[in-house]
């Protein structure tokens, strides 16, 4: 069998036209769908990061702005900006760009953030709604894994799905949003991480494998099941002399010899990646329309 790749990028593009229509109906009413984006410090990834969420809010209409503050901030100046804010009804999402330099406290400003404005569903309030099935801001990267499987008839609806990897930002919200009695959820979630004893054991258990370890090809054809759904979170640089900057981007599985095996399979680049971002553009259209009493 040779895996259908289930592509991101088309994925992300598809929902991102859905999003332009969205905005449309909410600047009828008079609202632009607004995202503050703070970057503190010039980190190279950040920066693209930043520039691409930048452009993403401008293709589907919505108003974009990036507050940059230098490397050597107190914290207490990234905490009046984050105030002014969630003071300015102007924006609908607020992002702080992490990781923030070692002097600031993470968890300090994201719970600063205001939880409606909290597009990166980070807040530990979000957390929790997100845990007890409410409406709020979903994770970006584990929110777009869902879509892409829903959107590309995977839909782990009664299906087995093993994650690989508990991280805050991926692991644990994924198996917090297809936990849910919901449509396109209601699975059953084994999650795995360096404690667990044989990931090979477990992995060939699930109808739907998301490896989000960090490691590239942790995950290799013998822990793969005929016919398995296999989502690739892992963005992984690895020497690579043949390109110009010396390096490539890998996941965290074997895709050459998992894709024989496989029934679908991501790929990285142009997976998960790309509907990080788009996710992010539609939590803050989604805050927009709340605000706008067009949402739950
Ligand atoms: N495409 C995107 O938009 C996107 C977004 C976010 C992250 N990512 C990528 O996804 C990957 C994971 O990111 P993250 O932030 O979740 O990473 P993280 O915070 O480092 O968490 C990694 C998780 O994987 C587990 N793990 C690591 N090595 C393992 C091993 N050998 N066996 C079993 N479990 C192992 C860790 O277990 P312990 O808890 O026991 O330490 C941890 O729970 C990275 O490659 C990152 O670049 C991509």
């Amino acid at each position: 069998m040779t895996a259908k790749i289930i592509s991101g990028t088309e994925v992300a593009a598809q929902i991102r036209e859905e999003l332009k229509g969205r905005v449309v109906k909410l600047k009828e009413k008079g609202v632009t769908p607004a995202l503050a984006v703070v970057l503190v410090g010039e980190d190279p990834a950040s920066v693209s990061y930043v520039t691409a969420k930048a452009k993403g809010a401008e293709e589907i209409g919505m108003h974009e702005e990036t507050i940059r503050l230098p490397a050597d901030a107190a914290e207490e100046k990234v905490l009046q900006t984050v105030d002014k804010l969630n003071k300015d009804p102007k924006f609908h999402g607020i992002l702080v760009q992490l990781p923030l330099p070692k002097h600031i406290s993470t968890d300090k400003v994201i719970s600063f953030i205001s939880p409606e404005k909290d597009v990166d569903g980070f807040h530990p309030v979000n957390v929790g709604r997100a845990l007890r099935g409410e409406p709020c801001p979903l994770p970006c990267t584990p929110h777009g894994v869902q879509q892409m499987l829903v959107r590309s008839g995977y839909d782990p609806d009664g299906k087995h799905v093993v994650i690989c990897g508990r991280s805050n930002i991926v692991g644990k919200p994924l198996t917090a949003i297809l936990m849910q009695k919901k449509k396109g959820a209601n699975a059953t979630i084994t999650i795995c991480h360096t404690g667990t004893k044989d990931i090979g054991y477990y992995a060939r258990q699930a109808d739907i494998l998301v490896a989000a370890m960090g490691v590239p090809k942790a995950i290799t054809a013998d822990m793969v099941r005929d016919g398995a759904v296999v989502i690739d979170v892992g963005v992984n640089r690895v020497e690579d002399k043949t390109k110009e900057k010396g390096f490539r981007l890998v996941g965290d599985v074997d895709f050459d010899a998992i894709k024989e095996k496989a029934a679908a399979i991501t790929p990285v680049p142009g997976g998960v990646g790309p509907m990080t971002v788009t996710m992010l553009l539609m939590n803050t259209v989604e805050a927009a329309e709340r605000k706008a009493g067009l949402a739950k």
